[in-house]
C-alpha cells in the first residue's frame, strides 16, 4: 500500500461546483463519479441547488454532515482559495482542483497557486492539479474527471501532464481494447506530481506497467530516488516532450556545450531504469506489450511468416535491436522439412508460403515453440485468398496455452479483413501489431527490462577518504576575494590535486624572468599558456606555446603570447603566463562536469583535445548515485574506449586510472555545489596512470 492509497479509495467525495446544467464541467464530473459505480458517499456542493442528479446538494462544505475525504473543486478560479480553505477546516484530506487559471496564465496565477499550495500544507491536504482533468481508478471504481470516456478495466497506470492527450488516448483505448488501472491528469503539479503517482502505482497490485507523459520533472533528486525504486518493481515508460531552456547551462565550457538539458533527462532516465520513448505511438505500443504478456525468458526470437519480405524485414529488425534469431535444433529442422511444402523456408524465419492455411501455420508454430532455442515467437500474417486469420489466431492462442514459458507476438498485416483475428488476439493477451517493426521493438524493450531487473543493485561507490576539502575551500575563498569566478589554471590544478586527480605541474609567471625561473624549477621542455579568466579557448588567440626547451625559447614564447593576446583580445584581463610541464603524449580524453538545474552535476567522459566538439564522442552520467560499474560502462560506450584498449597495435592504456579520475571529478562536483562547470581537457592517459593537463573550473558566488 502506498501513501496515496486513500487518494484513490476515498470513503466520500464532494463535488464542489456540481451543477445541474448539462454541458458544465461540474455536471460532467458529478455524473462521472455516479456512473463509475463509486461505492462511497457522493456529495454535490452548490449554493443554489437542493438536489443535483438525484442527490441531495449542500450549499458549502461546512454544511456537509460527517467527514469528507476528497473534494473535487470545479468553481471559477477566483473562488478556489476560499473553497480550499473551507475544505481544510472541514478536515478534507484530498483535493482535486480542476479549475484552470493558475501558474499557466502568468505571475498572478502563479501567486494564487502558491497560496493554494500553502493552504494545502497548512491543513495537511494532498492536492492534484490545479488545471487538471481529474483522476480515474477502474479497480476502486472512481472517476472524478470530466473525460467523456470511461476506460476499460486493465493493468496500465497512465499519468499525463496533458489533459487533452489523455482524453484522446482514452477514446482510442476503447477501440484498441486497452485497459487502464489508474488514469491521472497531473495538471500544474503544484503538490502531487508524477513522482508520487509512480511511487503509488509501483505498489498497486492492479498495475503492471506505468506510463507517463511529462513535460518536465517536478524534483530531480526525488525523481531519481523514487523512480529508481519503482523501475525495479514495474516497467516505467515515459514520453517526455520539450527541452527546458531553464535547464540549459551557459555553455562556456566544452562539457556545457555538449550537454543540452535533454541529455540530462536522457541520462537521468537511463540511470534510474526508465524506458524512454519518443512518440505517442511507441508509448502505447510498449504499453500493449508490457500489459499483455510476461517478460521473455531470453532474447532468441523465432519468426513464422506466410510471406518472404516481411519475414526478412522482421529479421533485420531483430538484429538492429540487438536481439538474436533462434537457431533451431536439428530435429526441429528435420520435422519442418518433412511437414512443410518443399518451397518453404525451414530456417528461421520460417516461411510457410502465401497459400498457408491455419493447419500449416499450426504445424510450424507447434514445432518452433517446442524448440528449446525459442524464447519469443513472432507470427507474421499477410492476407491472401487462402489465409484463415481467425483460425491462425486460434492456433497461436493454443500455443500460448501449451507453452506458458514462451512469449508470443503477432503482426497481422492488413485491414478490415483481419479485424476479427486481431480482436481475438487482443482479447487473448497476445500483442498484435499491424506491422512487425513495433512488435520487435517492444520485444527488445522487454528483454532489456528483464536484464535490468536481474542486474544487481549497485552501491554508491564514490567515497575517496584521501580528498582534501579544506584545501579546495581555501582556493575558492581566495578566488572570490579576487572578484573572480573563473579559476586560473594553476589554481584549478591545485583543486584537482586536492581531490587526487593527478594534474601536471603548472605555475603562474607575470614576467619573462619569472617564466624562466618556473621553467627551470619544473624542468624543460615546458608549455606556456596565457593566464586569463576571460580566455577559455587559449589556442584560438595564440595563447599557447609548446615544446619550449631553453630559457631563450621561454622568453620569446612569453612575449609572443602577450603580443598575440593583446592584439586578438585587447579587452581581456591577463594575469600572466602559466608555465606547464610538457608531458609525454598519451591517449587524449576529456573529463568534465556541467550542472543541470533539475538533476545536479552531470559528468562527461570521452575523446579529448581540440576535436571534442567536432566528434562529440562523449558519454554522460549524473554524479548522484554514480557507481564504479556505471563509470566503466560510461567509458566503454565511447569510441575512445577502443583507443584506450590499444588500437592497431598500440599499448593498452590505464582504464582504471580513468575510472578513478571520473569518480573523483564526480565527488568534487557533489561536494562543491558552487562549481558550476569543470573541464579537464586534455587528460593524457598512459599505460600506467594519467595526467590532467589543463583543468578549468568556474564557480558561483554561493
Ligand atoms: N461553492 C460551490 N459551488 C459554487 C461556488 C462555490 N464557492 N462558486 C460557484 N459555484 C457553482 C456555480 O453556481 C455553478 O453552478 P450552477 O451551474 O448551478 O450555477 C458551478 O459552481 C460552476 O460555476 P460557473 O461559474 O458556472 O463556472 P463554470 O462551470 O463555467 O467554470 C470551471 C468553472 C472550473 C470549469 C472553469 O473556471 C475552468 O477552470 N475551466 C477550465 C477547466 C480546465 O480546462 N481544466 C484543465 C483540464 S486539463
Amino acid at each position: 500500500m502506498g501513501v496515496l492509497t486513500n487518494f484513490f479509495n476515498p470513503q466520500s467525495v464532494a463535488v464542489i461546483g456540481a451543477s445541474s446544467s448539462p454541458g458544465k464541467i461540474g455536471h460532467a464530473i458529478l455524473k462521472n463519479v455516479i456512473e463509475s459505480g463509486y461505492a462511497g458517499k457522493i456529495l454535490p456542493v452548490n449554493p443554489r441547488e437542493d438536489e443535483i442528479l438525484g442527490l441531495k446538494a449542500y450549499p458549502d462544505i461546512k454544511a456537509v454532515p460527517g467527514r469528507v475525504e476528497m473534494a473535487v473543486i470545479s468553481v471559477p478560479a477566483a473562488g478556489v482559495l476560499k473553497v480550499a480553505g473551507e475544505c481544510g477546516r472541514a478536515g478534507v484530506k484530498n483535493l482535486v482542483v480542476i479549475t484552470a487559471g493558475f501558474k499557466e496564465v502568468g505571475k498572478e496565477g502563479l501567486d494564487m497557486e502558491k497560496e493554494l499550495l500553502a493552504t494545502c500544507r497548512e491543513y495537511g491536504m494532498h492536492m492534484l492539479g490545479p488545471n487538471c482533468l481529474g483522476m480515474i481508478d477502474t479497480h476502486m471504481r472512481i472517476n472524478t474527471s470530466f473525460a467523456k470516456v470511461y476506460p476499460l478495466k486493465g493493468n496500465i497506470a497512465f499519468f499525463s501532464q496533458s489533459g487533452a492527450m489523455q482524453v484522446a488516448l482514452l477514446d482510442w483505448s476503447l477501440t484498441a481494447g486497452i485497459g487502464f488501472s489508474k488514469v491521472v491528469s497531473l495538471g500544474n503539479k503544484a503538490d502531487l506530481s508524477e513522482i508520487d503517482f509512480i511511487e503509488e502505482a509501483a505498489e498497486d497490485p492492479y498495475t503492471r506497467v506505468i506510463l507517463c507523459y511529462i513535460e518536465d520533472v517536478a524534483n530531480g533528486e526525488r525523481f531519481l530516488q523514487a523512480v529508481s525504486r519503482a523501475t525495479r518493481k514495474k516497467p516505467v515508460v515515459i514520453l517526455k516532450s520539450g527541452t527546458s531552456q531553464a535547464g540549459a547551462q551557459a555553455a562556456s565550457s566544452h562539457t556545457g556545450a555538449l550537454a543540452g538539458s535533454d541529455i540530462a533527462y536522457e541520462t537521468a532516465f537511463k540511470q534510474c531504469g526508465v524506458i524512454r520513448v519518443k512518440t505517442m505511438t511507441e508509448l502505447f505500443d510498449l504499453a500493449t506489450a508490457f500489459s499483455k504478456c510476461a517478460l521473455p525468458a531470453g532474447d532468441k526470437v523465432a519468426i513464422v511468416s506466410n510471406s518472404g519480405g516481411p519475414g526478412i524485414i522482421a529479421t533485420d529488425n531483430v538484429e538492429t535491436h540487438r536481439l538474436r534469431m533462434a537457431r533451431f535444433n536439428k530435429d526441429t529442422l528435420e520435422v519442418l522439412r518433412g511437414g512443410l511444402p518443399p518451397e518453404s523456408g525451414i530456417y528461421n524465419p520460417v516461411d510457410v508460403l502465401g497459400d498457408a492455411r491455419a493447419d500449416r501455420y499450426r504445424f510450424a508454430l507447434e514445432k518452433v515453440c517446442a524448440d528449446s532455442n525459442t524464447d519469443v515467437l513472432m507470427l507474421l500474417l499477410s492476407q491472401t485468398a487462402t489465409t484463415q486469420a481467425m483460425e491462425t489466431g486460434r492456433a497461436l492462442i493454443e500455443m500460448k496455452e501449451t507453452y506458458p514459458d514462451k512469449t508470443f507476438f503477432a503482426s497481422f498485416m492488413g485491414g478490415d479483413a483481419l479485424k476479427e483475428g486481431v480482436n481475438l488476439l487482443a482479447e487473448s493477451g497476445i500483442p498484435c501489431y499491424t506491422f512487425p517493426e513495433p512488435a520487435i521493438s517492444a520485444i527488445s524493450q522487454m528483454v532489456k527490462y528483464r536484464q535490468f531487473i536481474n542486474s544487481p543493485l549497485q552501491e554508491d561507490g564514490l567515497e575517496f577518504p584521501d580528498v582534501d576539502k579544506k584545501a579546495v575551500k581555501a582556493i575558492f575563498y581566495d578566488v572570490l576575494k579576487d572578484n573572480r569566478l573563473v579559476l586560473l589554471g594553476s589554481e584549478a590544478a591545485e583543486v584537482a590535486r586536492a581531490y587526487g586527480i593527478p594534474a601536471a605541474p603548472v605555475a603562474l609567471a607575470t614576467t619573462t624572468d619569472e617564466a624562466v625561473e618556473e621553467a627551470e624549477k619544473i624542468g624543460y621542455p615546458v608549455v606556456l599558456k596565457v593566464a586569463s579568466p576571460k580566455i577559455l579557448h587559449k589556442t584560438d588567440v595564440g595563447g599557447v606555446k609548446v615544446s619550449l626547451d631553453s630559457p631563450a625559447a621561454v622568453k620569446n614564447g612569453f612575449l609572443e603570447i602577450m603580443e598575440s593576446v593583446r592584439r586578438l583580445m585587447p579587452q581581456a584581463v591577463v594575469y600572466g603566463v602559466e608555465v606547464n610541464k610538457m608531458m609525454p603524449r598519451g591517449t587524449e580524453l576529456i573529463i568534465g562536469m556541467s550542472r543541470d538545474i533539475q538533476f545536479g552535476p552531470m559528468i562527461a567522459c570521452g575523446l579529448g583535445g581540440i576535436y571534442v566538439n567536432l566528434f562529440k564522442d562523449v558519454s554522460f552520467r549524473l554524479a548522484r548515485g554514480l557507481t564504479r560499474d556505471e563509470i566503466v560502462k560510461m567509458i566503454t560506450e565511447t569510441k575512445s574506449y577502443s583507443l584506450l584498449r590499444g588500437y592497431r597495435g598500440s599499448e593498452p592504456q590505464d582504464v582504471n586510472a580513468v575510472v578513478d579520475a571520473v569518480g573523483r571529478v564526480a565527488r568534487l562536483a557533489l561536494d562543491f555545489q558552487e562549481i558550476t562547470e569543470l573541464d579537464v581537457n586534455p587528460v593524457f592517459v598512459y599505460p600506467n596512470g594519467l595526467s590532467a593537463l589543463d583543468v578549468k573550473i568556474t564557480i558561483s558566488m554561493s
